[in-house]
């Protein structure tokens, strides 16, 4: 979708479609009420008429309204006018979008952007506009063969492909065209992390491997020219990571330990470390998984998957930011070779691990990548990972779980998801929940029991970063939709994007 920016009159506007807004009280908007005296009057007639209440996100699409250039008028809902904010903006915006999805229009003009949204400026309208927009009109489409599409399309006798080629972005004149082209670049930039991440997280998992990662990785740093460095299963048997080597030993799929660093902060700066669980398949190991809804678990490489989509992101704002990536990625499945319930795996820290559960396997991956980001002496380390059940049981699919050792980073990152309508819940991880790990035969047990399921797994991590400000976001209940709409979300790269641009405006 091309994108561009624009000041000036919406009747005179020549695109397939004009996108304006009306409030729940039948308030007309700025734009809408110059296409309401451009036509004598035929949008408030409408209204009158019940044909639009003006709700949050209802929308009518009208036909050659009389006096108006473009040959389609979309109204759109905004809801209650005093109540209209962030996430209303985004809501409309969604809406307005998805209205024209099943519509053969081409060329989109939007009025959306010139809007009041509490004190936001330009900037962060257009951002999320793109944004939104281009997370609204996302498809999978990489592995539906092309011949079912041919037969699909005859079937439907429509053309091929239904989509806006262009989107022009009206401002209010005031408005700065060069912080809303900011904003523009910002928001395309955050879309398209976004993009990677879901496709990463649908991508089958017989096609999207820890190698699969691993080249990824590889061509996103040749593209954006940020550096980055793979590790093979000798490596990491030199480097000493029995835990995570403990996990991959039943699989046929080389594990990877990947590593990428964006530094674009000045030399002295100390980095953000963001770790992403990378399991490309969660069979549970010798403690295998019941049946029902296991396919899902190919999504259990979505936290690994948010810090290449982080990445791919920030390398294209080339935010002036010190971050380094780090990766473990391998498969978990039941083998002669894989570890059984009640082996004792030592962790690259030194630390003993008794395995009473091989489907906890997350946090031993995770431990040994913890262990290793200490090298880099960093500002604060970020964990992300579909980590507990029982994270989805106490948050359901609205929050991600935020476990942490230092509240100001706590808040700095319950702040960004805030910012970002990506939002994380700060959950307790304190010392009480600890002896839940005790083992009688390691230093520290895998699991914790039953109560309290992601905070023990958030205690278990906790062994593995003392040296350093950490936290830990479980995303098992936000990475993706199960049901009809199953799917990748792409969260939370647009949490984490927040956080590291705040830093990089701090710094
Ligand atoms: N990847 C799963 C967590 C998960 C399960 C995420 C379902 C989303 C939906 C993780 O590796 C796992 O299996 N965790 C176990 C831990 C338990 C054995 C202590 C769980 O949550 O059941
Ligand atoms: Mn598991
Ligand atoms: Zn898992």
């Amino acid at each position: 979708m091309e994108f561009s920016i624009k000041t000036g009159n919406p009747e005179k506007e020549l695109g397939d479609c004009v996108i304006v807004g009306v409030y729940e009280s039948g308030q007309l908007s700025t734009a809408a009420e110059a296409l309401d005296k451009a036509s004598d009057h035929y949008l408030s007639k409408i209204i009158k008429n019940g044909d639009i209440d003006g709700k949050l996100a209802s929308t009518l699409l009208l036909h050659h309204v009389p006096g108006i250039t473009a040959g389609r008028v979309l109204l759109v809902g905004l809801g209650k006018q005093e109540e209209f904010a962030e996430k209303q903006y985004c809501q409309a915006v969604r809406a307005s979008i998805k209205a024209l999805s099943a519509s053969p229009v081409k060329n989109v003009a939007t009025y959306l952007t010139t809007l009041i949204v509490k004190d936001y400026a330009a900037r962060w309208k257009v951002a999320h506009l793109a944004e939104v927009t281009l997370d609204a009109t996302y498809k999978f489409e990489a592995i539906k063969s092309t011949k079912q599409q041919d037969e699909k399309n005859e079937q439907d006798k429509k053309p091929a492909k239904k989509s806006i080629k262009s989107l022009t972005i009206y401002i209010n004149e005031k408005d700065s065209t060069a912080e809303a082209e900011a904003g523009l670049a910002n928001g395309k930039a955050l879309a398209n992390g976004v993009s990677l991440t879901k496709t990463l997280g649908n991508l089958p998992p017989n096609v999207c491997t820890p190698s699969y990662l691993a080249e990824q990785a590889q061509s996103l740093a040749k593209q954006f020219g940020f550096g980055v460095e793979v590790l093979e299963r000798k490596d990491l048997e030199k480097l000493g990571m029995g835990s995570f080597l403990g996990v991959t030993q039943g699989s046929e799929e080389p594990p990877k330990f990947i590593i990428m660093q964006h530094l674009k902060g000045n030399k002295a700066q100390k980095p953000v470390v963001l770790v992403g669980k990378g399991i490309t398949f969660d069979t549970g190991g010798i403690s295998l998984k019941p049946g029902a809804e296991m396919d899902e678990m190919k999504y259990d490489m979505c936290g690994a998957a948010s810090v290449l989509g982080t990445f791919r992101t920030i390398a294209e704002m080339d935010l002036a930011l010190n971050v380094i990536g780090i990766i473990p990625t391998c498969e978990n499945m039941p083998d002669g070779r894989a570890t059984r319930p009640g082996d004792v795996l030592t962790s690259m820290s030194g630390l003993t691990i008794e395995v009473l559960n091989t489907d906890a396997e997350g946090r031993l991956i995770l431990c040994d990548a913890l262990t290793y980001a200490e090298r880099f002496e960093p500002s604060a380390v970020i964990d992300i990972a579909t980590l507990t059940g029982a994270c989805v049981i106490a948050l359901g699919h609205h929050a991600s779980g935020l476990f942490s050792n230092n509240d100001a980073l706590a808040k700095e990152l319950l702040q960004a998801g805030e910012s970002a309508l990506d939002r994380a819940w700060h959950m307790p991880m304190w010392d009480d929940y600890q002896p839940q790990l005790d083992s009688n035969f390691a230093d520290i047990a895998n699991i914790g029991g039953r109560a309290a399921g992601s905070i023990t797994a958030a205690c278990f991590l906790s062994r593995f970063t003392k040296k350093y400000e950490w936290a830990h976001l479980d995303i098992a209940g936000t990475a993706w939709k199960s049901g009809k709409e199953k799917g990748g979300t792409g969260r939370p790269v647009p949490l984490l994007t927040e956080f590291l641009v705040a830093r990089a405006n701090k710094a």
